[in-house]
Order: structure tokens, then sequence, then C-alpha cells
């Protein structure tokens, strides 16, 4: 269903790499929702996804930017204003990767030089691309910034490795830079904090199916899809939020305030 929210509104989204990716529901429901918007991603996930069928079917364009590099994503931003005629109302960064997770390091055994990569790409790329958007007077006032991000910031998920203090990283730049952008631009600025979810970088995480069914039996709504998370960012990115900025969003079915659930403790009961 469309309600026309982002009617006018235009936007970059990066992170869309298949189907699966929470980037690319967002960016099908934003388009449903008359949003105008550039995509991008990495040169290698361009080579390797498949941005062209959602571009062709969103009616945007692609410009590769590797979110680590500002070259690039001056590159990107002054680009996507002329190709969409304005300044931007709305961007996602959905972006997060962890070489030690990749490289199936332990926490307590980190290569300090993946560490520093997956920080970079997972966390200091958003201090970057709003750096870039605040420097170049990028965002319209009133726009709407969002980030995506996951629990294990704040509490322990062991096999989220160093990903869970990028998330921690990530979280604490929406709240410092958003000072700055609603102070001098008035330009929201927050987190979504989703559930787990299966897309490539979900299923990257060991033991991800155990993961996932705990937190769904654990959730009284059950765990958060790609496109529930997709919906939450359009209501975001719309004029019905427009006071809302600094904020870590839950959109997890209840999760994050849960002890324990009927569900879980059934499996704790002796002779069961
Ligand atoms: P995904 O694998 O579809 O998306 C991750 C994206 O990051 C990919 O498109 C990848 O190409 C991009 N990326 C990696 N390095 C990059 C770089 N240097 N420059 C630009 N882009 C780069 O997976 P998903 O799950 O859609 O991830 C999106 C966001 O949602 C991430 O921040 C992830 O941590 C977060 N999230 C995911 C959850 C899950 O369980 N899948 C749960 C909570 C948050």
């Amino acid at each position: 269903m469309s309600y026309n929210l982002l009617k006018g509104k235009r936007g970059i989204i990066f992170g869309a790499l298949d189907a699966n990716s929470i980037a690319w529901k967002t960016a099908e429901r934003v388009h449903e929702e008359g949003g105008k918007f550039v995509l991008t991603n990495a040169p290698i996930a361009l080579r390797m996804g498949q941005i062209n069928e959602l571009a062709e079917k969103t009616n945007s364009e692609v410009i590769p930017a590797d979110a680590t590099s500002l070259e690039d994503l001056e590159n990107l931003i002054t680009k996507a204003t002329e190709i969409l005629g304005g300044k931007l109302d709305f961007v996602l960064h959905s972006i997060g990767m962890s070489v030690n997770v990749r490289k199936g390091n332990h926490y307590t055994n980190q290569n300090y030089d993946f560490t520093h990569k997956g920080w970079d790409i997972s966390a200091v790329s958003f201090h970057k691309t709003m750096q870039v958007l605040y420097q170049k007077d990028a965002m319209s006032e009133w726009g709407s910034i969002i980030a995506l991000t996951y629990m294990a910031s704040q509490r322990v998920f062991p096999d989220y490795n160093d990903m869970a203090d990028n998330k921690a990283y990530l979280e604490s730049i929406a709240r410092s830079f958003g000072y700055y952008f609603g102070r001098d631009k008035k330009v929201r600025v927050n987190t979504i904090s989703q559930s787990p979810t299966p897309t490539t970088a979900g299923q990257g995480v060991k033991g991800f199916d155990g993961f996932i069914s705990y937190a769904d039996k654990m959730s009284p709504l059950g765990n958060a899809t790609a496109l529930d998370c997709a919906n939450y960012t359009v209501a975001m990115f719309s004029d019905l939020t427009k006071r809302v900025t600094l904020q870590n969003l839950y959109n997890d079915g209840g999760f994050s305030n849960m002890g324990v659930s009927d569900a879980v403790m059934e499996a704790f009961v002796e002779g069961k």
C-alpha cells in the first residue's frame, strides 16, 4: 500500500546488494511512496550484485562509491544533487562488514588491520558521509539521515564479534553528529536497531540460524523483517517524524525489553 509519504523527496540509498538486502527493500518502498533517489554501493559489490535490476525498477541511477573514501563520497554527493535536481531530503546508510568475521578470527584473537578496516567500513563511513553532506550543505531543512544497527552494540551476543564494537561506535556518531546537523541545518539523524534478518551480511555471523530463531521466540511480535525495516525507514524519512532525532530506534518485535518469554522458558523446563 502506498500513501505518497515521500512525494517530491530526494535522497541517496547505500548498501543494496541483492533482493535480500534491507536497503533493496527500502529502495522499493521509497519508490512506491514517491521518493526519488540515487543508489550506491562499493565498486566491487556493483560488479558482483544485481543492483542494475533495482535501478531499472525504481528509475534510479547508480553511482559507485567506497564509503570509506572521502573522494568517492564527495563525487557521489555532488553527482546525486545534480541528477536529482536539488538538495537531499533523506540518506540511508545500510553498510556493514567485519573482516575478522569473514576470516573466522575469534573476538579474542583479532587481526587489528582487519579490525581497523571493519571499523572504517561499518562505523566511520557514517561520519564521513555526514561530514561531506554537512560541508557541502547538501541536505534540505527537515531532512532525515538513518543508519542501521544491531542490539549487540549494547548487550553481549558472542559471535557478533567486532561488529558489536563497530555498532556501538556507529550509534555514538549518530548522536554526536546529529547534534550539529540538528542545530545548524535542522536535519534529523537516527539509527534503527533491527532484528536479525537473513541477508548476506546477517548470514555471515556464526550460528545465525540459532540467533534468528532465538530472537523470534523471545519477541512478543516476532522478528521484524527487512520489509518491516524498510517501512520504518520510510516513516522516518517522511514529514510525520520531523522532531525525532539523536535516537536509537528499536524495530525488533519487542526483543530489546524482554527478559525471557514463555516460548524460551519452555525449552528449559526439565523433562522437555
Ligand atoms: P547486505 O550484505 O545486503 O548489505 C551490506 C552492504 O554493505 C552491502 O551492500 C555491501 O556491499 C555494503 N558495503 C560493504 N563494504 C562497503 C564499502 N566499503 N562501501 C560501501 N558499501 C559497502 O546486508 P544487510 O543485512 O542488508 O545489511 C545492511 C545493514 O543492516 C548493515 O549495517 C547491517 O549491519 C545492518 N543490520 C543487519 C542485520 C541483519 O541481521 N542482517 C540486523 C541489524 C542490522
